[in-house]
């Protein structure tokens, strides 16, 4: 039966749909799911007590259904004599009204309802983002803004494609009207047939707009079963529900194994919108085996190393843990309390569980794996913001077995460890043991390679003829100093000079990572290159830079 359209657009034509239902004859065709599915979202925005039009109502059971719940004082209207005709034989008996009506020329007084339902037709209205639809659309909208009394609402269940959702954004409030956007997950259940992305509800109440003031901004959100909250703007709101849709979509396309290599989702906080966890879903063959699917939690501090950090590390990690599937799990927020493994497991169970194989049953059990003891901490020690490089963070990373470590990170790539330095911890008498930077240490391996080059060249014993000067030693990047700090320190015959472009760096480098400079250790805020150019100009010669 050919039952869809060709094309979007005869969506909102009358003949599409009067052929759609003569077609389907008296067998309901429901869109976006049945009153059970929803009730969980509609129940809280639609009154029993309400006088509700129902807009463009198919021969959906969607008013039948409410009726039988006790929602007695209800008009069903549509476009289409066959689908009317059909649901006034099936329903009149019961008392019901089925009215055929053109939504854009309401024939009802005004303030007559105190709730317009309508579950897809603006979807189907508002088939093309072009100036023709939105006037059809803003007459659709006038209208049941006429209708509606003072405080009433107009609750649309959509899937809320990009245009739609910009214009229940823009015009509603605009009009004065506060607008919620509320998901039903009730509606999405893939397993019980329901539709595999996000279905929302969209409650748009109507105020009052006294003439001359501005446009209400009371926009409202609640997409993972949190309370409502307030967004400050409507890109804030599409952010929020495109970013759910981007996950839903990725999720679906996921289905079967090998069609999800490395690919990156971000799950984010209900109550902020910052992201929480960054998920990886790397699948290692087309087929399947017994082990088909695990996560794997990358204790905090340890996402930037290569086994976690980069497609090929995770992949290998994949190999290592043998399972076809394997969900890589980065806890990146710097504010963010995650507790243990257990609450971290039991708050990502129901959001890793949607991007299993297709073949995998919702309760299955799934095992969680991780590395080391515990999920690492990170504890937030200084955040700034350098001119430069913008927001930075410095932060002690507690390790397995008691290693612990401290980093500067610039947040606009915290993939990136800017500088890192060992901790050790200090005891000055009378007063609790402090962790210090410790500057013997070299944390990053090239740095061992770049102090080793620098022995040779001012250490006597290993370099070809014994320096008669103190060898000069130019470090372009001060980060935390450690590399600097460690020459100074260990070669008492080196002059360390040391440039950094940026100021902030320099600071926090004498404020968190113990750096200080005397007569052979400077630093010099300056651009590296043009740092040297003067040394050259000057005539001054370095034995090595760094
Ligand atoms: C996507 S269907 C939704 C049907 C039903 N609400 C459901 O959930 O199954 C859209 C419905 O809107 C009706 N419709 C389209 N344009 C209309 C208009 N201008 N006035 C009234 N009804 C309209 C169509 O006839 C169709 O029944």
């Amino acid at each position: 039966m050919d039952l869809l359209p060709k094309s979007a657009q005869e969506f909102n034509e009358k003949q599409y749909w009067e052929t759609f239902f003569a077609k389907r004859g008296t067998e309901a065709f429901e869109w976006y799911g049945e009153y059970p599915q929803l009730c969980e979202v509609l129940n809280k925005y639609v009154r029993t007590k309400d006088h509700i039009l129902v807009a463009g109502c198919g021969n959906s059971t969607l008013s039948a259904d409410m009726w039988n719940v006790g929602y007695k004082s209800m008009v069903s209207v549509d476009i289409s004599d066959v689908v009317v005709r059909q649901m006034q034989q099936k329903h009149a008996a019961a008392g019901m009204t089925f009215t055929k009506m053109d939504l854009m020329k309401l024939e009802f007084p005004d303030k007559e309802f105190t709730c317009v339902l309508d579950k897809g037709t603006l979807d189907a209205v508002y088939t093309h983002d072009d100036q023709e639809t939105a006037e059809k659309v803003e007459t659709m909208f006038k209208e049941i803004g006429r209708v509606l009394r003072v405080g009433g609402r107009y609750v649309c269940v959509s899937l809320l494609q990009g245009h739609i959702l910009d214009k229940l954004l823009q015009w509603f409030p605009q009009q004065g009207w506060m607008v919620r956007i509320c998901r039903c997950k009730g509606a999405e259940n893939t397993d019980s047939g329901g539709i595999p992305f996000p279905v929302f509800v969209v409650v748009c109440t109507k105020f009052e707009l006294k003439p001359g003031s501005p446009p209400m901004n009371v926009l409202e959100v609640t997409l993972q079963g949190e309370k409502p909250r307030r967004l400050p703007s409507a890109a804030a709101v599409r952010q929020a529900v495109t970013s759910l849709q981007q996950f839903a979509f990725t999720r679906h396309g996921l289905t079967s194994p090998g069609s999800g290599e490395d690919l990156r989702l971000e799950l984010c906080d209900p109550d902020t919108d910052r992201t929480r966890f960054v998920l990886f879903v790397v699948d290692r063959w087309r087929k399947k085996t017994k082990k088909a699917f695990a996560i794997f939690i990358v204790p905090q501090g340890r996402e930037t190393e290569w086994l976690f950090g980069s497609p090929a590390g995770r992949r290998q990690l994949a190999e290592t843990a043998g399972h076809d599937r394997l969900v890589v799990v980065h806890l990146p927020a710097r504010d963010h309390q995650y507790g243990d493994l257990e609450q971290v497991k039991a708050e990502l169970s129901e959001s890793v569980m949607q991007l299993r194989p297709g073949h995998l049953r919702d309760d299955v059990q799934v095992p969680f794996l991780t590395c080391g003891g515990d999920l690492g901490r990170r504890e937030l020690r200084h955040r700034g913001t350098s001119a430069l490089s913008g927001q930075y963070v410095v932060e002690d990373v507690h390790l397995e077995e008691g290693e612990s470590v401290r980093r500067l990170v610039f947040l606009a790539n915290v993939n990136v460890i800017q500088s890192e330095a060992r901790l050790k911890r200090v005891s000055v008498k009378g007063q609790p043991a402090a962790l210090e930077a410790d500057g013997d240490h070299l944390s990053c391996c090239h740095h061992r390679y770049m102090a080793a080059g620098v022995a040779l060249v001012t250490e006597p014993s290993a370099a070809p003829a014994p320096a008669a000067a103190p060898a000069r030693v130019l470090v372009i990047g001060l980060g935390g100093g450690g590399l600097s700090r460690f020459i100074h320190g260990k070669f008492p015959k080196a002059s360390v000079d040391v440039v950094d472009i940026d100021p902030e760096v320099v600071t926090v480098a004498k404020d968190w990572f113990g750096f200080t400079e005397d007569d052979r250790l400077r630093a010099h805020v300056a651009d590296g290159l043009q740092f040297i150019r003067d040394c050259k100009a000057k005539g001054e010669r370095m034995e090595t830079w760094t």
